[in-house]
């Protein structure tokens, strides 16, 4: 393994480690319920409990406020626009990607693609990585 490759590895099983402690002094599934608005309804007379995230997930109140706050205030194209509104969309998308950059301990913000769904993320694995093979093998 490369020295790089080393370092890389070992500074996410530290970060890996220090999450685990961190989870687990202070994983609350009622603190965690309470984020979600969604979840205080009842159906069928039962509290609601929620599995199917593979298919949607529920959002918790600030993702639904940040979301609110974009369309009020900074709804725009990203990447493609001159005008206020546009830059503006595009630096809060571009500190999205930092953040899940960060959080993913990614080597670069480069490597943070956002697209509509799992399927999608999928098939554009696959075709990049199909690509990268198949070039391998006409040099
Ligand atoms: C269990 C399960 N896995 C994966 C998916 C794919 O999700 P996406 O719509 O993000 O491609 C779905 C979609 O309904 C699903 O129900």
């Amino acid at each position: 393994m490369k020295k790089d490759d080393e370092h890389d590895v070992k500074k996410t099983e530290d970060k890996t480690s220090s999450m685990k402690k961190k989870a687990s002094k202070e994983m609350n599934i009622n603190k965690i319920r309470a984020d979600f608005p969604i979840l205080t309804r009842n159906v069928n007379g039962k509290q609601l409990i929620y599995l199917d995230n593979a298919a949607t997930s529920q959002k918790p109140t600030k993702v639904i406020e940040a979301e609110a706050e974009f369309y009020r205030k900074h709804n725009a194209n990203v990447h493609r626009g001159v005008h206020t509104l546009s830059q503006e969309a595009t630096e809060l998308y571009e500190e999205a990607r930092q953040k899940v950059e960060e959080f993913i301990n990614a080597r670069s913000r480069n490597e943070i693609i956002f697209t509509r769904s799992a399927t999608e993320s999928l098939i554009l694995y696959f075709m990049v990585t199909h690509c990268q093979n198949s070039n391998q093998e006409t040099r």
